[in-house]
């Protein structure tokens, strides 16, 4: 059994795919075991608890240096005995320790086709305000694994969306969000637990 760490900041909704794709039996094998939150109150905190899920919250803010976080971070996947970390609209940068034990086990989604929209200062709507700025006409989502390079590590999934007429960044984000982040990344987390990715 592949125990999984989900981290969030938000809204949660990509988590909250995984529960249902977990409920469902569709994540290979993988056992959801942990929610980490970087911050307090959020919409994704709730959803695990209504799901049952063992959450603690580990707030960004209240860690003047990465490497304090990094310490909480890693000592929490430790202790739970975590496999696979999953990053779900998680908007913090991890710390070297995490990356290093974690060393390809960490999957992020990210709401753009990398590598259009990606790195430093993207994330969030302002991935969508970016695309429209430029006037893309296909967006989409890719999963991948995290290295030390901001959203530079190796593509597992993408999917393409369509930008259309009047997109604002909240209804492009949701397009995005509902039509391929909310596929891709449960999918990318069977096939990592089916031992099909490394
Ligand atoms: C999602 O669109 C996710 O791809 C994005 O934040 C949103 C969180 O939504 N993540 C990033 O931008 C990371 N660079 P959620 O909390 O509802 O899953």
């Amino acid at each position: 059994m592949i125990k999984i760490a989900v981290l969030v900041s938000g809204g949660g909704t990509n988590l909250q795919a995984l529960i249902d794709s977990w409920k469902k039996n569709e994540l290979g094998g993988g056992e959801l075991s942990l929610v980490i939150s970087s911050r307090a109150g959020v919409l994704a905190l709730k959803r695990a608890e209504d799901a049952g899920l063992k959450t603690i919250t580990i707030d960004r803010k209240k860690y003047a240096q990465l490497s304090g976080f990094d310490e909480a971070v890693s000592g929490a996947l430790a202790e739970n005995n975590i496999s696979l970390v999953v990053l779900a609209g998680f908007l913090c940068i991890l710390g070297q320790k995490t990356l290093k034990t974690y060393k390809n086990r960490i999957i992020n989604v990210h709401p753009s086709l990398i590598p259009s929209f990606c790195g430093k200062g993207y994330y969030g709507l302002r991935v969508h305000e970016a695309a429209l700025e430029y006037g893309v006409k296909v967006s989409g989502a890719t999963v991948h694994l995290v290295n030390e390079v901001i959203d530079g590590g190796k593509i597992i999934l993408q999917k393409a969306v369509d930008v259309l007429p009047g997109d604002t960044p909240e209804t492009l984000q949701k397009r995005v969000m509902q039509e391929a982040e909310h596929i891709i990344l449960p999918k990318a987390v069977e096939m990592f637990c089916r031992g099909e990715i490394i």
